[in-house]
């Protein structure tokens, strides 16, 4: 949760300032986030386009969300260490995604997402329920989605 609140003021004391020359919007791809049936453990994995020139970046990671998709507030990229990324669930049932990375050493710029409740499925394994995102794959995020 701290992340967002945090993050969203740096951003925005800077966004106004610097939209110019940052680019609005970054790609997401091969977004998947999926609880693992009878186990503790859920992943999160997708790629980040830099900019549309450039190779995606990798970031995945495991936690533990028993079932439900847990929030992440410093999740990494592999190939890309100025990245951070996190997710928090939502009032409406669905979850914010976000990416961030350094500006300078006072600010970081955020691009985010919001995932609606119909784009979670949960699986009911009678015990254990067990739930995955179902959106779409690729997809922006943007600045704007973040506040
Ligand atoms: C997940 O990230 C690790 C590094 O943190 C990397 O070695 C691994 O290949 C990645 N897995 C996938 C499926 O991208
Ligand atoms: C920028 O993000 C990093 C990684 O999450 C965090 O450690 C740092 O405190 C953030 N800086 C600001 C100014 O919010």
């Amino acid at each position: 949760m701290k992340f967002f609140t945090t993050l969203s003021l740096a951003t925005a004391a800077s966004a106004a300032t610097l939209e110019h020359r940052q680019a609005p919007s970054k790609q997401i791809g091969s977004f998947s986030a999926s609880c693992i049936p009878h186990s503790a453990f859920c992943n999160y994995q997708f790629t980040v386009k830099p900019d549309p020139s450039l190779p995606p970046s990798h970031c995945n990671g495991t936690y533990i969300g028993s079932g439900t998709l847990p929030a992440v507030g410093d999740g990494k990229c592999a190939d890309n260490a100025a990245y951070t990324w996190g997710i928090v669930s939502t009032q409406d049932g669905g979850y914010r995604f976000g990416v961030w990375y350094p500006l300078n050493s006072r600010s970081n710029i955020t691009y985010c997402h919001q995932i609606t409740p119909d784009e979670i499925e949960v699986v009911d394994g009678g015990s254990v329920q067990t739930a995955h995102y179902i959106g779409p794959t690729e997809f922006d995020a943007t600045v704007d989605a973040c506040f």
